[in-house]
């Protein structure tokens, strides 16, 4: 059992394979504290002799308290996690143990994305606590995920009293820690420039990440981890929370006067407010928390194996995507059916699986101002119409697929002619146009439906494997003509949950769909996505080396098998660069792999390279799907050469990247010390032709072979000698 009960100290103890966590009732009045989160510790008793204790008679109060979910109100005066307005005006909360429930197994989290297990890997503990005056129960739902390492948390708050009570305020999940010397390592970013790792110490007062963009964002990201001075890939401890969430979000570190750091994570009070109406439940979004004493590198390890087995779902989980060509930079609005077969044809000549056609396909869009919500197929453009196309994809041995915005609507469309009030905009006020084009207001459910009605018309009229779904700009003008006055604060998330209920709907009607999420290229890039889209458009910028900085960022949290990789043409459409074909193919090989670019017209050379391309993929990507992933060198770091590798789960098999980004006279190779190996296997390294022992590879490093130039990549695949 992964949770226990110590019923005589009334303390839970809550453990992994490497990690645990614990918990107990202070006091006779019954406040939920927290003890212990790190290191395995032996047996099931008290661990620091916790004795009940007065804590609102001690003369610090609770300001310096471990409290397990911190209320408002009542002394403790850090980062809380709830906040109320009841009818009386009251917004103390001051809870009490009530009851708790463990079994095996997880619940689902009502209308959430969230991880998901069998009865034989993980463990739930629901604690319910109740503060009686106000009327409201709170459950603290922990799972313990024994394999991989993880303990994840949400938060069920039920009405019990007879008036309504509104939510201002409800997060996640809290932690309280002692202080290391903490770093908080965060992912940064922008357009084109998505989760770059960004580390700083820790100070005193409040420090954090957030967005009120209604979606994840492209600047700040749902992460949030601390780890102790000087922790590196394999040193140190590492504490994170991740957030299953795609709007709004925070998450918030204190360093205190005590010492001690409280890490939060949930919801973004901004402009949020939800009312509960007696017996009413709201159900606040998973946090995903980490505990290392191995460094940074296997808190990745344990996220990614996290996300691919117990949260991707779907036949593509654990299985090979096609690889794919896009036609977005190879034509943007510019193509028609002809055009679009030409591509397709020298495509399927030289092994790509499936054409996707990107945005354009539709209504009167011609450009990006006019048309989004007209998801009806311009016969102009696609000559002959969008069966014709496919089934001819198809007669090449292709797969077809094809680019949607769902959530969006152009105030030049025919459907915003038609409902004017299916935009979110305040009535009286010329709203933001990103764009040229406003947010559906999907939180109505007839507007959902028109969405989902005329996708599946489109989907269903031919053979569609793949739904590439976009979603280009951020919410503002919040106002939904479907909400009374009172209900406005709800806004923010009801358009998320009105996301995931779109996307659970076109995933339950379309079973073997390959969907990608995408937004501005990697700006809703969260785990909440993953939960209905196996892989995620990384980023706009396909330059192989801004990639580098990107994709190292995103596999810091993110598993390989989910991250959109495409080779572009060059110069780089983002930022003018010139790389070399062969870089661009062994950097896109680290995601899911695929082109995005006119292959007619592309140079010769580029294009016979393409068959060897395709051949490293099938060679390679089960491994880079499925293994363990290691971070050996950063360019970010060192301005000179990027390093990442790939261990099967048996140690046999391995691959290693190494890309020389700036070549260095007179420097000698650097050297690429391997990690995760099996130090008593020999290994046969394939490019060099030698039989080198995992002892020395991981000791004395991988000797790297000169190449001269900027911009060179080079693979190493490592077989296990028998
Ligand atoms: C933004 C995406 O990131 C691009 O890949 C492309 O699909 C465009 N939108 C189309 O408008």
């Amino acid at each position: 059992m992964g949770i226990i009960y110590n019923e005589k100290d009334r303390i839970f103890k809550l453990d992994t394979k490497k990690t645990s966590y614990i918990l107990g009732v202070a006091d006779d009045y019954g406040h939920v504290v927290h003890i212990y989160y790190g290191k395995k510790l032996r047996g099931d008793s008290n661990p620091v002799g916790m004795s009940s204790v007065d804590y609102k008679n001690k003369h610090w109060f609770f300001d310096g308290a471990w409290m397990e979910y911190p209320t408002p109100g009542i002394g403790d005066f850090r980062e809380h996690c709830i906040e109320i307005k009841t009818e009386e005006g009251y917004s103390t909360l001051e809870c009490a143990y009530d009851s708790h429930k463990i079994y095996k197994g997880k619940p689902k989290l009502a209308g959430l994305p969230a991880t998901f297990s069998d009865e034989d890997t993980c463990t739930t503990l629901e604690l319910v606590m109740v503060d009686k005056l106000v009327g409201l129960e709170i459950t603290l739902l922990y799972s313990a995920f024994e394999d991989v390492d993880v303990i994840t948390r949400s938060v069920i708050v039920r009405n019990i009293d007879t008036k309504v009570i509104k939510l201002t305020k409800v997060l996640s999940a809290c932690l309280d820690i002692n202080n290391d010397n903490y770093n908080g390592i965060t992912l940064h970013g922008s357009w084109g420039r998505e989760r770059h790792i960004q580390k700083r110490p820790i100070g005193h007062g409040r420090q954090g990440v957030a967005s009120e963009r209604g979606v994840s964002g492209h600047q700040d990201h749902p992460f949030m981890a601390l780890a102790s001075a000087g922790a590196t890939q394999t040193t140190g401890d590492v504490y994170a929370m991740h957030l299953v969430y795609s709007g709004n979000y925070e998450i918030q570190c204190e360093l205190t006067q005590h010492d001690s750091i409280r890490m939060v994570a949930g919801i973004s009070p901004y402009n949020f407010e939800w009312t509960l109406e007696p017996e009413d439940t709201f159900t606040a979004p998973e946090v995903v928390m980490v505990y290392s004493a191995e460094g940074i590198g296997n808190m990745s390890r344990n996220l990614h194996d996290l996300y691919r087995e117990h949260l991707i779902r779907g036949k593509y989980r654990n299985t090979k995507r096609p690889i794919l060509i896009n036609n977005w930079e190879a034509t943007y609005f510019d193509f028609d059916t002809d055009k679009l077969l030409a591509i397709a044809k020298q495509a399927s000549e030289v092994g790509i699986e499936m054409l996707v056609v990107d945005d354009g396909w539709f209504g009167n869009r011609f450009d990006d101002n006019r048309a989004l919500g007209d998801w009806v197929v311009n016969e102009d453009k696609i000559k002959g119409g969008l069966k014709y196309l496919v089934d001819e994809v198809n007669k090449l041995g292709m797969k077809f697929g094809m680019w949607f915005e769902p959530e969006m609507v152009c105030p030049d469309s025919d459907m915003y002619r038609a409902h004017p009030d299916w935009a979110i905009e305040v009535p009286g006020r010329d709203a933001v146009r990103c764009r040229n084009q406003y947010i559906a207001d999907i939180t109505r459910k007839e507007v959902r439906d028109y969405i989902f009605d005329s996708m599946c018309k489109v989907l269903k009229s031919a053979n569609v494997e793949y739904v590439k779904w976009d979603m280009n700009r951020p919410l503002t003008d919040i106002y939904s003509a479907g909400l009374p006055a009172e209900k406005q604060g709800e806004l923010y998330h009801r358009y998320v949950l009105a996301v995931y209920e779109l996307q659970e709907r076109l995933i339950t009607e379309f079973p073997d769909l390959l969907l990608e999420n995408c937004s501005s290229g990697g700006g809703r890039f969260d785990p909440g996505m993953l939960y209905y889209s196996p892989q995620i458009w990384t980023s706009d910028n396909a330059d192989a080396i801004e990639r580098l900085c990107i994709q190292e960022g995103t596999a810091l949290i993110y598993p390989l098998s989910t991250m959109g990789a495409h080779v572009t043409d060059c110069p780089n459409h983002s930022i003018g660069r010139t790389t070399p074909f062969d870089t661009r193919g062994k950097v896109a090989l680290a995601g899911t792999f695929g082109y995005e670019l006119d292959v007619t017209r592309i140079p010769e050379e580029d294009r016979q390279a393409i068959p060897g391309q395709v051949a490293m993929y099938h060679k390679y990507n089960d491994l880079v799907r499925a293994g363990d992933y290691y971070r050996i060198a950063s360019f970010a770091e060192n301005a000179q050469h990027d390093s990442y590798m790939v261990v099967s789960k048996d140690k046999t098999e391995a691959l290693v990247t190494f890309v020389q980004v700036i070549a260095i006279a007179n420097h000698g190779m650097p050297v690429i010390k391997l990690q995760g190996l099996n130090e008593e296997y020999t290994y046969h390294v394939e490019e060099l032709d030698r039989d080198i022992n995992g002892d020395v590879l991981m000791n004395i490093g991988l000797p790297i072979k000169g190449e001269f130039g900027d911009f060179k990549a080079s693979l190493y695949h490592l077989k296990k000698v028998d």
